[in-house]
């Protein structure tokens, strides 16, 4: 296949671009800065220009990146830190766009848990939406919506404790049960949906082969280290003060509103009756049929240490 990808420099679209290459389709990304980003990407990856922020130009300049391509893969900037008006128009442009190039199908990546209804948590909302509009141009959509990745646990937030302090410290209380899973595998179950575009319409949950409390987590991250790694249940509060400076550029008001739906969104993904952190992929498996990757083998292939 030859593939549009949106939102390549950022980890999930990286990992996109991985697989993609592996598997032998032609890669095209649309980014803001071809210059900064052909520096990051892989050879042999064709880059265009498009700031989806800017929905009438983004639509003109991501139809003529579409052109030529069966498929566009779907990722977007946070529902939780960026302003949701922008990004649904973003998602309506990418339809129009798709539609006006002849792409097959688009596969929109949510980047987080979603249910079919609206649950009156602002980034959930957005995505729910975002998927609306993208669908409003009749291009086929398939919609992947991911748990949590175990690449979280190379971020900022988290691997600095485990490597630092022997601490799996995280925003999970200890019962909460987890389908991790990892990019390098949302990748492949995206390429799957790119490669049926009669899956259009559909929405799969996705998550990886098995569900894990945080102490199952941190025994398996101790294998991998090979040193003791003990799970801390990290208080939502001090996850939502942690991720202050993800909002330093707003206003103080709009920061602390921001920060406090974050608290939301994170206390239902910990205490909801709808369990969005659990997926049992064997349906999923039936109509994109990939090899799930557990959480011991992609733990034993980073590296815990600074060196
Ligand atoms: N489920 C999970 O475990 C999990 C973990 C982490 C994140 N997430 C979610 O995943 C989503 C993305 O995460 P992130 O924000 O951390 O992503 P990120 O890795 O920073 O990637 C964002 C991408 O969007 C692109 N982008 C930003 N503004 C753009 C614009 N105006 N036009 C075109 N492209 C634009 C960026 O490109 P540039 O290079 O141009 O900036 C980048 O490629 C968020 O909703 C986040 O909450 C989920």
């Amino acid at each position: 296949m030859k593939l549009l990808i949106l939102g390549a420099t950022g980890d999930q679209g990286r990992a996109q671009v991985e697989a993609a290459l592996t598997q032998g389709h032609e890669v095209r990304v649309a980014v803001r800065d071809p210059g900064r980003a052909a520096a990051g990407l892989p050879r042999g990856v064709e880059v265009a220009a498009a700031d989806l922020a800017t929905a009438d130009w983004g639509e003109e300049a991501l139809a003529r990146a579409a052109e030529g391509c069966e498929a566009l893969l779907a990722n977007y900037p946070s529902s939780s830190f960026n302003d949701g008006g922008w990004l649904i128009d973003a998602a309506a442009a990418t339809g129009r766009a798709a539609a006006i190039a002849g792409v097959r199908v688009v596969v929109f990546n949510t980047s987080l848990p979603q249910r079919e209804r609206l649950m009156g948590y602002a980034a959930h909302d957005v995505r729910f939406r975002m998927r609306l509009a993208l669908m409003a141009s009749r291009v086929p959509v398939v919609t992947l919506a991911p748990v949590v990745f175990m690449d979280n646990l190379l971020r900022g937030w988290a691997f600095p404790a485990i490597v630092d302090e022997g601490c799996f410290r995280y925003a999970h209380l200890p019962e909460l049960e987890v389908s991790w899973v990892c990019q390098a595998d949302l990748a492949s179950l995206m390429l799957s949906a790119a490669a049926r575009p009669q899956l259009g319409g559909e929405v799969f949950r996705v998550g990886g082969p098995e569900t894990l409390r945080g102490e199952e987590v941190a025994h398996r991250l101790s294998v991998a280290a090979g040193r003791p790694i003990r799970f801390e249940s990290q208080s939502v509060d001090a996850f939502c003060e942690g991720m202050r400076p993800q909002v330093s550029r707003h206003p103080p008001a709009e920061a602390a509103r921001l920060l406090e739906e974050l608290g939301r969104i994170y206390r239902w993904y910990n205490e909801g009756a709808e369990r969005p952190f659990t997926v049992d992929m064997t349906p999923v498996l039936e109509q994109l049929p990939v090899t799930l990757t557990p959480f011991s083998d992609w733990a034993a292939h980073q590296r815990w240490s600074r060196a």
